[in-house]
Order: C-alpha cells, then structure tokens, then sequence
C-alpha cells in the first residue's frame, strides 16, 4: 500500500470516464483518503457517488474561478481530514467556439477563459489548500502535447496547456522551499467530456493509436498508476516535470501512417 495513511484533494472528477476518477481509484487502491470537488449541482449528483466508491464522505463544491469557494476550501480540508499529503488539479475549460476553425480568430473573451480556467486554477488552487499541505506534498495537473506542439482544433487550449507547464515549473520552484513537489502528466488523448468539445477527436484518437510505439491509446488506468506514482514518496525527488503517458506517441519525429505517391494512405515502415 504505496499511499497508506496518505490523504489528498482530487479536483476535476465530472464522471467515471474522467481522468481525475482514474488517478483517485489508483490513489484508493493503495490506500489513499481522499476528499473530492464538484463543478456544480448537476454534477454533485455524479461526484457524490463516486466519492462513496473510494470510501469517502467529503465533497465540495469548487468552481476554481469562484474566489469564495476557494476561501472556504482550506478550512473544510482540515475540519474532515486535518492535514494533506496532495491536490490532484485536473481541471481545463475553454468556448467550444474557440475549439473550432483558427486560432488567428480566438477572441480576447475565449482567450481569458481558457487561461483563467485552465492555467490561473493551478495557481489559486494550490494557494488555497497551502495552509494544509503537509511539507513533503505534492501537487499534479494534467496537460496535453497540443501545449508543446501544434495539434489540429487544439487551439487556444494549447497555449493554455503551454501556459499551465511553464506555471508547473515556477510554482516547483517557489514551493520547493517547503518540501512541495509540483508536476505535470502529459496524457495522451482519452474520451472524456472535456474531450468531447475537440473537434475530430475520434479522428485524434486513431492517429494516436496507429503512430504511437505502443499501438492502442492510453486508458484512465494508465494514467492514474503513474500519477499515483508522482503523488507518492516513491517520487520523493521528482518536481518541476511534465511526464508523458502518452504510449510513447511525444518521442515520433514522423509517424507510421504516410501517403504513396499516388495519394494512398498507407501504413509505412515497420508498421507494415
Ligand atoms: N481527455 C484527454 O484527452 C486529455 C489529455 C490530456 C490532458 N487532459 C486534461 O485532463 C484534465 C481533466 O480532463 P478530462 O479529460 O478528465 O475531462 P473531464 O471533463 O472528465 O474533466 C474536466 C473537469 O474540469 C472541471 N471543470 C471545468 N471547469 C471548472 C471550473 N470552473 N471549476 C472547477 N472545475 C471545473 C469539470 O467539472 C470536470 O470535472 C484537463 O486538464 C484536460 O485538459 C485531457
């Protein structure tokens, strides 16, 4: 039992298919307490229970762009669970409008959206369970490789994503100074109803299947292990890092899936 007598914050699980719900279930299963957050009242209703899988009773309401939930957040943690060893963050909203055709036309509106959603949650969130998080913690959020790289309608989440890993790594260093380790998981694509608002995700999803070198994609469990892993004592020395579980797809110069010169698609190499 990895995280036995560990207790955490997760923020960003919507449902089972979240990749928030895998990395609680891995934290769980090697014995994690674990106190959770909900968006809003259609979601509690799906949080709730979910909660109650990992045998918890804490929830709370948290919209990170509502300063006096974040206020009361610190408070509630150490009235229901006193001190915490990690905040899971993942957590990203962009327009969906912003999510489609180019990013030359984002608007200023969408722009600030997705940074205050996605990128400025980071920093408020991990202010306001400061207070009690235990020296020796460590806070996780998730990104993407449409942060690094260009990636199709990934968009203004991109910079987002850009934004959010550069904040990993000068919130590693201030935090640092307390013994709080702060990373990143660059996951690869997975179906979630964050997801659901990229366009031609399917499409992204078979591409990423095809040319990674594990061949298939990478499930929530995938994710959750490894998080599970940066959110231990086993990753006592990690800090300031964006680590991918992606099945290897970030390290492709080129893919497997080309166009013959006749303007085929065609499995190339040793893909065939
Ligand atoms: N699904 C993917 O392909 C993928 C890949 C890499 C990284 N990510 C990242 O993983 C994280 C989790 O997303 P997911 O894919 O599990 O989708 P999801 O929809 O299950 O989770 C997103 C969560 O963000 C929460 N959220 C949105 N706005 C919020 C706000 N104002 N306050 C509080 N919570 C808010 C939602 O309630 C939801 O729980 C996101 O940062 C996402 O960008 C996802």
């Amino acid at each position: 039992m990895i995280l036995k007598g560990k207790k955490g914050l997760i923020v960003g699980v919507a449902n089972a298919k979240s990749i928030a719900y895998g990395i609680a279930k891995a934290c769980h299963d090697q014995g994690a307490q674990m106190a959770f957050t909900y968006l809003n009242d259609a979601l509690k209703k799906r949080v709730e229970p979910i909660a109650e899988e990992f045998g918890s009773k804490f929830v709370y309401e948290l919209d990170v762009n509502n300063q006096a939930h974040l206020d009361g957040l610190a408070s509630q943690i150490k009235k229901d669970l006193g001190e915490i060893d990690f905040v899971v963050h993942a957590v990203a909203y962009a327009p969906k409008e912003a999510l489609e055709g180019e990013f030359v036309n984002t608007t200023k509106e969408a722009f600030d959206i997705a940074m205050g959603t996605s990128v400025y949650s980071l920093l408020s969130l991990t202010r306001a369970v400061l207070p009690v998080l235990k020296e020796g913690g460590s806070v996780l959020t998730l990104t993407y490789l449409g942060g690094p790289k260009f990636v199709p309608h990934y968009n203004v989440m991109g910079v987002a994503k850009a934004a959010l890993e550069s904040s990993v790594r000068y919130l590693a260093h201030d935090l640092g100074a307390k013994n709080i380790r702060v990373n990143a998981i660059s996951a690869g694509p997975i179906k979630t109803l964050a997801a659901s608002g990229i366009g031609d995700f399917r499409m992204i999803l078979r591409y990423n299947e095809v040319n990674s070198p594990l061949k298939r994609n990478v499930t929530t469990e995938d994710v959750g292990n490894s998080a599970m892993y940066l959110l231990s004592d086993l990753a006592s020395g990690v800090t300031g890092e964006v680590h991918y579980v992606d099945c290897g797809y970030n390290i492709m110069g080129m893919g497997d899936v080309a166009t013959d010169a006749e303007g085929n698609t065609i499995l190339a190499w040793d893909a065939k």
